[in-house]
């Protein structure tokens, strides 16, 4: 009984899953007339209540929660080589007019605190005045991605 349970919350989740997304993996299982009759009322029986508590469901939320990361990194890179990197450098180490420090040796709070800094006149290491209108076109959610991507080229 306890086997047939686990089947079925797997079955019931993937059902889920590929609700909200197409490339997750389809389970299909053959089973027997009595089987599927007993499956069916089980999926009815647990369906919404038991969903939200297997560990099927915390997976999906983990690869839902890593696909949004993937996003965002693609976005970053995208802001990233075309706002930074001709002067942060390709894999964003260089020390640009000789004030930046590497951007990869930043912690995100130094990042944001740095970026936020220059448009509020607040952080200068020299050369604020070349940061400055940049800054002042960057979103919160912005920084978080060129952050992410950046950390990839760690
Ligand atoms: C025109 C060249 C240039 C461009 C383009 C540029 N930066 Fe900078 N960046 C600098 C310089 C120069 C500094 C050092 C400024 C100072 O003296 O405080 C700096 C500093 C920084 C710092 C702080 C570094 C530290 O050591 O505290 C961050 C974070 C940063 N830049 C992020 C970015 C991001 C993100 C972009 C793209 C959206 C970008 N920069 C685009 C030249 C540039």
């Amino acid at each position: 009984m306890k086997k047939l349970i686990l089947a079925t919350l797997f079955l019931a989740s993937s059902i889920l899953a590929n609700d909200t997304d197409n490339n997750s993996e389809c389970l299909c299982l053959k089973v027997d007339k009595a089987m599927a009759k007993e499956l069916k009322a089980l999926i009815k029986k647990y369906n919404g209540k038991v969903i939200s508590v297997s560990k099927n469901t915390q997976e999906q939320k983990k690869f839902e929660a890593k696909q949004k990361l993937t996003k965002s990194i693609s976005i970053g890179e995208k802001l990233y080589k075309s706002n930074c990197q001709e002067c942060h450098g390709e894999d964003a180490t260089k020390e640009s007019y000789g004030t930046s420090r590497a951007l990869t040796s930043l912690t995100r709070d130094q990042f944001k605190d740095a970026l936020w800094g220059y448009s509020n006149d607040e952080y200068n290491r020299g050369m604020a005045i070349l940061m400055k209108p940049i800054a002042d076109q960057l979103i919160d959610e912005d920084q978080d991605k060129i952050y992410e991507y950046i950390q990839t080229l760690k």
